[in-house]
Formats: C-alpha cells, structure tokens, sequence
C-alpha cells in the first residue's frame, strides 16, 4: 500500500457514501482506511451491504473526528447538510483536506443559506474558503483548496448545459428547468412517499420555485459567467433507480444555426472528459453506472426557441464520481483517473 493516499468516507451507509466507498477501493492511488456513519458499534461493511463480501473487511464505524482525521489525508464527507458544517473546522483544523457532498459550503450567500436550508450558517470562515468542484468550468481553483463543495445533483445537469451559452450572453434571460430525479437522490432513509408502490410507475413535481437548489444554480452561474438570468426551476421525482434527467428551455437573442450552438459548446468542452456533447437528445440510460454528463439541444426552424437536454448519474456524476475527479485534481493526479 506504498505511496498511496488514505482517504476516509463520513457517512458511508448512505447511498452517495456506498458509491463512493465502490469507486474508492477499485482507485490505483488511494487506500480507504475509515468508514463511519451513527452505528453504535462498528459492524463490517459488508454486512451493511452484501455486495462489498470478500471485497473488503472494513468497519463502519460510530463517527469519530479524531480518528477519521488520523486516519486519513482525504476525507469525504457524505453527511446531510448542517451536520457536515458542524465536523469541517475540526478536520481542517487537523489539516486534512475535505471534499464535502453536502450543500453546506456551495452558497456564499448567508441570507439564501437559511432561507433555503433553514438554519443559520454555522462556519462562515471556511465557507469563504471553499470551492465549488465544478471541474468543468472551474478546474484551476481546484488544487489551491482545502476545502471543495462538490456540487449538487441537479445543479450539475442544469449548469453544465448552460454555462457555455449564458457565457457568451447569447440566451433570453428567461430560463425554464424541468429536471427529473431517480428516487435515489433523496437518500437512503425510510420515507412513505419513496416505497415501492408509492414510487414505482409514477412521477410528481414538488417545490417548483422554492428548491434548495435553485440559489445554487443561479449563484454559480452569476460568478462564472457574470449574467443573471430568471429562472424557473420545476424538479419532479420518477419511479427510476438513478439519474438525473434535466430539459431546459431557452430563447437565443438572435437567431443561430445549429453548427455555431454546437462550436460553442466545444469552445468550452472539447477538453473535457466527462462531458460527452450529442448530435441528438441524451438518453438517462446512457450515462448510468457512469460520471459523464451527456448534453444535447433541439434548436426550432425559427433558429431562436431552443430545448437543451442534459443527463447524469446523481450518485457518480451528481455525487460521488464528481468527488472523485475533485481529488484526483486536487492532487495533480489525471481527472479521469478510476473513474473511466
Ligand atoms: N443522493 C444523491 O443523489 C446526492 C447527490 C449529490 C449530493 N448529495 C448530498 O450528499 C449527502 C449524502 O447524501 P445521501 O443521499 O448519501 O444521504 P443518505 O443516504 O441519507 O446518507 C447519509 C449518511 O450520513 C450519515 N449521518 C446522518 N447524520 C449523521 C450524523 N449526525 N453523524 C454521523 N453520520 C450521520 C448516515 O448514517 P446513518 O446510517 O447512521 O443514518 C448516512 O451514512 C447529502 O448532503 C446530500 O444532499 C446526495
């Protein structure tokens, strides 16, 4: 196990946690060496979840801050929001680096913080600190940071789509976002909404306007491309196991062809990975078990009205993929690596 990196999972019985305790242990450069959620008693991971039998012998443990910090040089935090923000000062502290799941260190804002998440921002110093892990349109900030929010799900489907058109100030302000989530992205707890004959066959829209997630997309859009825009973010739940289905409807100032969209979108992808740009509308099942964000657009015949369409896995690219491109670059390591 020379020379490799000891990374430790916070929350690892839950679903991004287990994705990511699956990736970590097939990565070359890392070891995981600390598993811990709210087990009383440290239990093998494997009875947690079968699948890891004969792959690993690790305990889960009761969350112990010393002891993941001691542990680990990398720590991943698969908590819910507030409790990630009352574990970071210790671990930084510690000097370990953090690459949180949660949306504790995405908004800036500490007005849309509470209004949103409902309690007020416990650790102002190091939310100033923190970066936004977009690698997309954000890479070079990566390495030079202790602390990365990764970010969330919907956000990543609906901003990567786009950032590359509001960049180039070639969209209407007005932006309309119908994205559908699999039942996965809201965790693994027992919730009577998510059983299986409540979720199976069906699809609802819930929190139009007022999702977490809208200040997220609206605020990272607005620092990196320095454009406001109106945003009506509508999410739906469907009856699927995975993904992250986003359609998003916009209107070019002036008309385009289809080959200038498409120029533009290689203008800021062509270097990136993860992102495959399609000639036709993605298909959810292409990019699950996947960190590739499949983006496609439909353009009218007026050469203004557009439909953009932009699909992920919530656990990988959505979540515990995108972590993994985090370090791997925080660490000078190449982006894609275990993740391809
Ligand atoms: N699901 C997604 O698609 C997705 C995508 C992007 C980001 N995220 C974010 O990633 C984080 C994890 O999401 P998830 O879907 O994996 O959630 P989850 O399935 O509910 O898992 C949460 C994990 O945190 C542990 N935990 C909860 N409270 C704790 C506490 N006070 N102390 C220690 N451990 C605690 C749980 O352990 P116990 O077993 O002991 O309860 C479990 O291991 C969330 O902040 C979520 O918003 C999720």
């Amino acid at each position: 196990m020379k020379n490799k990196i000891k990374v430790a999972v916070l929350g690892a019985t839950g679903f991004t946690g287990e994705m990511l305790v699956e990736i970590l242990l097939d990565h070359p450069k890392v070891e995981v060496t600390y598993l811990a959620s709210r087990t009383p008693n440290a239990i093998p991971y494997h009875k947690i979840f079968p699948r890891f039998y004969k792959k690993t012998d690790l305990l889960c443990e009761n969350l112990n801050l010393d002891k993941a910090a001691k542990n680990s040089d990398i720590i991943f935090l698969t908590l819910p929001h507030t409790v990630s923000m009352s574990v970071v000062p210790q671990l930084l502290k510690e000097k370990r680096k953090i690459i949180d799941l949660s949306a504790d260190y995405r908004i800036k804002n500490l007005k849309d913080y509470k209004k949103y998440y409902k309690i007020p921002h416990k650790d102002k110093i190091n939310l100033k600190k923190a970066v936004y892990g977009l690698p997309e349109i954000n890479k070079d900030l990566i390495p030079n940071t202790d602390i990365i929010a990764n970010p969330g799900c919907y956000p990543t489907s609906v901003i990567l789509a786009l950032f590359p058109l509001l960049k180039e100030g070639l969209i209407e302000d007005k932006v309309i976002v119908d994205a559908k989530s699999s039942i996965t992205g809201a965790g693994r707890k027992a919730v009577i909404d998510y059983h299986y004959s409540n979720i199976s066959d069906n699809i609802w829209a819930y929190k139009p306007f007022i999702h977490q997630h809208t200040p997220e997309i609206l605020s990272i859009l607005k620092e990196n491309t320095a454009r406001d825009i109106d945003l009506t973010f509508v999410p739906h739940v469907v009856g699927v196991d995975a993904g992250i289905y986003s359609t998003i409807y916009i209107t070019f100032k002036n008309k385009i062809s289809k080959i200038e969209v498409t120029k533009i979108y290689n203008k800021y992808y062509k270097n990136c990975t993860f992102i495959r740009l399609l000639e036709s509308l993605p298909k959810l099942k292409n990019v699950i078990g996947t960190n590739f964000c499949d983006i496609g657009f439909a353009l009218n015949s007026n050469g203004k009205d557009c439909v953009l369409a932009s699909s992920i896995d919530n656990l990988i690219k959505g979540a515990a993929g995108a972590a993994i491109q985090n370090m791997n670059i925080m660490q000078g390591w190449p982006e894609s690596l275990g993740l391809l």
